[in-house]
């Protein structure tokens, strides 16, 4: 694949971005056309943004194309967004030099599969070929960055951009810097995220699967050994979370869930709960306890965004969204 990409480059000139009439600031260059990219066009190019895209394959282009066509009639069609397919795929290109989706994009956007050669085939290709100041983002869902900044020296404008899927229609993206990572550059990418209508949130410490597959895998994985050990069907299990769990974590997290299922919140949450939660988790074969200074420690998060005298208050707010909610699922 390396091959590949290089042969690319021999044949590019770079078109100036006068040239090509391009407002750097607002222009994003997606690196792999499957899934993920089509659904960071959707969401950039519908946003305003002009994209700009580039893919490995040669019949990526016609699929990426019908996709988005699709994922764009039913926005529009359902009111989400404003425009017409034309007007939207008017701010859309396809590349077949990598060089030249690159240029004038003040983010470049990598989609390729997860893989760590491919990532750090491409990231040497973007570092060296990318504006000099384009912030370099990985969709990566596992691999943490300094797995493949190493390769490029930009390393320091190299950082995670994880998207839930799809980014048109899921809000959060975790963005995750490496120890390489320039903090100009993590706050650029927040900032760049932010306008564009994302929510971004900053990963402190590079972790695999980063905190959303985290918080995933620790659900899959205990529902996988509960349908092992014949506790519960596939599609019940799903029903606990379609119509329980699932229902408050629609707009709430399980912090804030905890908090407003005690009264004296979290903490108290943790004294009544906690022993049955650590056992389970023994059982598991996994030993992390909530220990005293832990449960302090959120306790005092949750308490500075809401104090105890305001907890009837957000109890009622909460049973207002499932309302809603009820209203809208039934
Ligand atoms: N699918 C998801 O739910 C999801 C969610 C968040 C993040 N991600 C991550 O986004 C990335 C892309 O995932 P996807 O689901 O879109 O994969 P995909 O298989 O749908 O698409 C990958 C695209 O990359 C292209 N490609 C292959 N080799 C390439 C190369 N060397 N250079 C450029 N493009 C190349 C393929 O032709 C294909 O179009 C992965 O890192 C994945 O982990 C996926």
């Amino acid at each position: 694949m390396a091959d590949g990409i290089g042969s690319f480059f021999v044949t590019a000139v770079r078109p100036s971005p006068e040239q090509e009439r391009i407002t750097v600031s607002e222009t994003v260059a997606i690196v792999g056309a499957g899934s993920i990219g089509v659904g960071f066009a959707v969401h950039f190019a519908s946003h305003g943004y002009r994209v700009k895209m580039w893919d490995a394959l040669p019949d990526a282009f016609e699929r990426a194309r019908n996709d988005m066509s699709a994922r764009l009639e039913l926005l529009i069609s359902e009111g989400v967004v404003d425009s017409s397919v034309e007007e939207v795929f008017g701010r859309v290109s396809f590349h077949d030099i990598l060089l030249d989706a690159l240029s004038g994009a003040a983010l470049v956007q990598e989609c390729a599969p997860e893989q760590v050669g491919t990532k750090r085939e491409i990231f040497q290709q973007i570092g060296a070929y990318s504006e000099k100041t384009a912030i370099l983002a990985s969709s990566s869902s596992a691999i943490v960055s300094s797995e493949f900044a190493t390769v490029t020296p930009a390393r320091s404008r190299v950082l995670i951009g994880h998207p839930g899927n799809p980014p048109y229609l899921i809000p959060v993206i975790e963005v995750v810097p490496s120890r390489y990572t320039d903090d100009a550059i993590t706050q650029a990418a927040i900032d760049f995220y932010a306008r564009s209508g994302l929510s971004p949130v900053l990963i402190r410490e590079e972790t695999e699967g980063f905190v959303f597959n985290r918080l995933q895998g620790a659900l899959l994985r205990e529902a996988y050994c509960l349908v092992r050990d014949g506790v519960i069907s596939v599609d019940d299990l799903d029903e606990v979370v379609r119509r329980g769990l699932g229902r408050r974590w629609a707009f709430m997290g399980p912090f804030e869930t905890s908090d407003l299922n005690t009264r004296g919140g979290i903490e108290s949450h943790a004294q009544k709960m906690g022993p049955a939660y650590a056992r389970m988790g023994q059982e598991r074969g996994q030993n992390d306890p909530w220990t005293e200074d832990l449960v302090r420690a959120v306790s005092d998060q949750r308490r500075a965004l809401l104090p105890l005298e305001k907890w009837d208050e957000r109890v009622v707010w909460r049973d207002r969204q499932l309302i809603a909610l009820r209203k809208l699922l039934g």
